[in-house]
């Protein structure tokens, strides 16, 4: 026991975001403030918006926003939409249905396919509502729905958007999923593509990102929704001034500067692969412990653990946060009490790892969610670690 608490002394951040601030985004943090209207932001300016560019693999402008996710969620509609535009949105959780709402907002016509949360939507289904109407302008998803640990294949849906409806686009919510999938934005084709820094990005939230393909700027000239602060055309030309629209979040892009070290090129691929290890790790470690899993097409970015029925889900993950400092969510609306879910993103030590998986099996054996046994938590730590370990990603 003494060892026990002497282990989970040190809080660990282990949920989908907000995530763990890498030590380097700390220090960033930390320093003193300039003024963005100097050579000396200029510069870091212009650099991390060009590493965002390699990050979101595109040769198009990524625009930066002083904005949470949902800010640059936005932004996609009102700069390339118009009201009483007829889009198909993909709801399969919490933030489908939070896209879908904004554009209804917006005056847009929302053709809502809903996909059984925990579920992938099927490319036939997407087939099957185009056909039905020959109206929809945009199609709208997350590649990652966060709410229910799901991913949806984008790859797939890009292909056969590009080969039956060009003239379709293509937004994609990847907030959680850039640094656990990869998105190769020109290559598959995606036309909006948004994402946020309290996410794989190791920073605080406060800052949104969105890419427009060449032919969602084409959308853009002629889109007709009311928009001020996020005018993204605004923003894409103060950008090339080296400026940003309004008043830069200094210390915020001072720390992105710095994390999207990480996250190009190769780094990215790695960061992608250890993502996607611990998430695969998790579920093993888990069903091992005698956990399910609750989605059917399993996010890299989270897991979420399906806890047997009747299980006290929300004091279980209460009792994480207050026995072990272990922050992980648990579920929303119909999946209140049911799941817990465990991020994989951000800044995440092999150790803080593997003591967010010894924490979730202790604390379902405190609770009698499972069966008290301390060699089997032992077993699935060392399982964890190894793994982590044998991978130079
Ligand atoms: C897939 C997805 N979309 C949208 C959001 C909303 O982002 P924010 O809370 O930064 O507005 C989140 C946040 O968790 C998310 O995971």
């Amino acid at each position: 026991m003494m060892f026990q608490s002497r282990r989970f002394l040190k809080y660990r951040l282990l949920a989908p975001g907000p995530v763990q601030l890498h030590p380097k985004v700390q220090e960033a943090l930390a320093l003193p403030m300039i003024h963005h209207r100097t050579p000396e932001f200029e510069a870091i300016l212009e650099r991390t918006l060009g590493k965002l560019s390699i990050c979101f693999q595109t040769r198009e402008q990524v625009m930066c926003l002083a904005a949470a996710g949902s800010g640059a969620m936005e932004s996609a509609l009102v700069n390339t939409l118009s009201p009483g535009d007829e889009i198909l949105a993909i709801v399969s959780g919490k933030f489908g249905e939070r896209w879908a709402k904004m554009a209804q907002v917006f005056g847009m016509k929302v053709h809502a396919l809903h996909v059984p949360w925990g579920e992938a939507v099927q490319v036939e289904a997407i087939s099957d509502a185009l056909k039905r109407n020959g109206k929809i302008k945009a199609l709208i998803t997350q590649a990652c729905e966060t709410s229910t640990a799901t991913e949806h294949p984008i790859y797939e849906i890009s292909q056969f958007l590009k080969a039956s409806y060009p003239e379709v686009l293509f937004m994609v919510d990847a907030i959680t999923a850039i640094g656990a999938m990869n998105l190769p934005v020109d290559e598959w084709g995606l036309d909006v593509v948004v994402s946020g820094s309290q996410k794989a990005f190791m920073l605080p939230a406060g800052l949104s990102f969105v890419s427009l393909s060449q032919k969602a700027w084409a959308a853009e000239a002629t889109a007709r929704c009311p928009r001020y602060y996020f005018n993204l055309s605004q923003e894409r030309d103060a950008n090339a001034k080296k400026q940003t629209y309004f008043s830069s979040a200094v210390t915020h892009i001072r720390a992105l500067d710095v994390a999207l070290d990480d996250l190009v090129g190769i780094s990215l691929q790695n960061t992608i692969r250890r993502t996607r290890l611990m998430a695969k790790t998790t579920r093993e470690a888990m069903v091992t412990l005698g956990l399910a899993i609750y989605s059917k097409s399993p996010a890299g970015a989270v897991t979420a653990i399906e806890l047997p029925k009747n299980a006290p889900g929300e004091q279980l993950r209460d009792h994480l946060e207050k026995e072990y400092r272990v922050t992980v969510m648990g579920g929303q609306d119909q999946l209140k009490g049911r799941i817990l879910r465990m991020g994989h993103l951000g800044y995440i030590p092999t150790d803080d790892f593997c003591a967010g998986i010894e924490a979730i099996g202790l604390g379902a054996m405190d609770l009698k969610v499972i069966p008290e046994d301390h060699r089997l938590i032992e077993q699935v730590s060392e399982m964890a670690r190894s793994r982590l370990e044998s991978t130079n990603a």
